[in-house]
Order: structure tokens, then C-alpha cells, then sequence
């Protein structure tokens, strides 16, 4: 595969970056995951809107513009011959030193990657999935602003692997004080009485994308969306779960540890909302409308 690595496509074998990047030393950067399907960007200016605000979050000057970057994936796209795919920009604050946690010496490094991409197993939407609450506790807001979307994964890694020990396919974390955030790479959503609950966005979580998608599908389809803190204890009264990102799309959750969730199979309002947001993809990437996602390219 060919990268887009600092402004050029190199293949995916002479890509190198400097040992002491930022990234590798202090997980000193930012990312987006986006897919493409028919060849555009599912709300690529959304993804581009939230890339800049994390660099803002941070403080990191970003090397290209939207365009620029949007220009740059289409190339990635093309020269990879691919239609359907995951891209993942990385953007690290450049090379450093050890021990150094200030200053970078060099200009940031951007990494852009695409592969194949076709959906996560099927098996998943028809069976639904686990997950388990973690132990950890989310990072709190005090210490990362959710809303950036930062390389510095340890937390996730870990709540990750704490799931995997107990057979479940994502974490839940919970914040200091018990309440429901968000997954270690997805956004948390209840079905209660036949209307959605999710927990806040910036304060419980990243803003997702699929989950503003999800959220815009159900108010148009007068399905009642609110978005609250959230106890832990509402995992048990919820009629149905589901998670959401950019590749899962809405993934049904039908045990939370050893409990069944709703009959233990994805429920009709998951169901029906994963239909609409596979319309509304199709629709607004096939079309090549841009939707709501038009401003936020112009
Ligand atoms: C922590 C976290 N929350 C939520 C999401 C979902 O975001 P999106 O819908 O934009 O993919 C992600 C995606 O990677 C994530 O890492």
C-alpha cells in the first residue's frame, strides 16, 4: 500500500519516521478514523472540522489546511486504487528528545493511511455483541478534554484488554463518579421507552460523528433523543444498547457481562436506526450530496 507520509505517497515499506517522534515518546499527537464508501469521505468536513479543534485542544499547529488535507486523501485514495475504506491521519507534534517534554525540533509529522474496508463482520449486527464496564475510570475532562481526539490511548488499550479477560467485545467506562461516558473507541446509546439516552457530549465522550448521525436520523424519525449523564445502573433498566463509530456504523449490545440485554438479541429501534444510517451513508456518499456536511466543506 502507499502512505502519505510528511507530503508525499511513498510505499508503505519505505515509510519511516524519525525514532524520536513526539508520537512514540510521549503519545504526543492526534488522529481521525474516517471511511469512504464509492470512493468519498462519509462526512470527511466533519472529521476535518474535529481534527483542527483537537490540534486546537492541543496546541498544534496543523500543517495543511482542510483542503489541503482533503486533497491529500483523495490522492491516498486513488493511488491505493480503493473505494471502500478506513483512512486514519495521524498527526504527531514532530521529533523530540527524551526527557524533553516541551519542545519539538522538527515540524509535526503527518502519517495518512488507507485500507480495504468493507464493514465489520455481519455476524456482529445480527447477534449483537458484549461489553463489560470497566474497572479504570475514564481520564476525567479536568485532565484531556474529551473532545480531543488524542494518540495517547493507554487508557483505552488497557480498558480494552480488561474487556477482552472477560470475553467482551468493548469497555464501558465510567467517569469519577460513576457515570456512563462512552466506550474505549465508540459512543454509548440506550433505547429507553422507545426514545434514545446518551450521555453528553464533549463531557461524556468524543463527539462522534456516527453518533451526531444517529442523533440527527432519530429526531427526524420523531424518535425522542436525550442526552444526559447517565448512571452506571441504567446499563440494567435499558430496553436496548447499542454502540457507535465511524466502522462499526450502530453495533447492537445484547449482554452487559453475564446480563442480557433486552431477549439477549439486537432490538427493533437498533435495528431500524442501523438501516437508516446505512441509507444515509449510501445516500449522502453515492449521491455525492454532501448533506449537512456541505457547509462545513465550503
Ligand atoms: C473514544 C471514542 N469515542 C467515540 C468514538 C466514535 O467516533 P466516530 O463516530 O467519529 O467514529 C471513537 C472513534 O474512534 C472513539 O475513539
Amino acid at each position: 500500500m502507499w502512505v502519505h507520509l510528511n507530503g508525499r505517497l511513498v510505499e508503505e515499506s519505505g515509510a519511516f519516521l524519525s525514532v524520536f517522534d513526539r508520537g512514540l515518546l510521549y503519545g504526543d499527537g492526534i488522529f481521525e478514523s474516517m471511511s469512504a464508501v464509492a470512493g468519498v469521505v462519509f462526512r470527511e468536513g466533519r472529521h476535518l472540522d474535529r481534527l483542527g479543534r483537537s490540534a486546537a485542544g492541543i496546541g498544534l499547529p496543523l500543517p495543511l489546511t482542510a483542503s489541503g488535507f482533503s486533497a491529500a486523501v483523495r490522492d491516498l485514495l486513488d493511488r491505493n486504487r480503493l473505494q471502500d475504506a478506513r483512512i486514519r491521519v495521524t498527526i504527531t507534534r514532530g521529533e523530540g528528545r527524551p526527557g524533553d517534554y516541551v519542545e519539538a525540533y522538527g515540524p509535526p509529522s503527518v502519517v495518512m493511511a488507507a485500507s480495504r474496508f468493507e464493514g465489520v463482520d455481519p455476524s456482529l449486527y445480527r447477534n449483537g455483541v458484549r461489553v463489560a464496564v470497566a474497572r479504570r475510570r475514564q481520564i476525567p475532562p479536568e485532565t484531556l478534554d474529551p473532545a480531543v481526539k488524542s494518540i495517547s490511548r493507554l487508557t483505552s488499550v488497557l480498558a480494552r484488554r480488561e474487556a477482552r479477560e472477560v470475553g467482551a467485545f468493548e469497555a464501558i467506562l465510567l467517569d469519577g463518579d460513576g457515570r456512563l461516558t462512552e466506550g474505549t473507541v465508540s459512543n454509548l446509546f440506550l433505547v429507553l421507552g422507545g426514545g434514545l439516552l446518551t450521555p453528553p457530549a464533549p463531557a461524556g465522550g468524543l463527539p462522534g460523528i456516527t453518533r451526531e448521525a444517529v442523533v440527527e436520523l432519530a429526531r427526524a424519525a420523531s424518535i425522542r433523543v436525550s442526552e444526559e449523564p447517565l448512571p452506571a445502573g441504567s446499563l440494567e433498566t435499558a430496553d436496548e444498547i447499542f454502540l457507535t463509530n465511524t466502522s462499526w456504523e450502530i453495533l447492537p449490545v445484547v449482554r452487559v457481562g453475564e446480563r442480557a440485554v433486552g431477549g439477549g438479541v439486537p432490538g427493533p429501534v437498533t435495528r431500524d436506526l442501523l438501516a437508516r444510517y446505512r441509507d444515509l451513508v449510501r445516500f449522502e456518499c453515492r449521491s455525492g450530496l454532501a448533506g449537512p456536511d456541505w457547509k462545513a466543506r465550503s
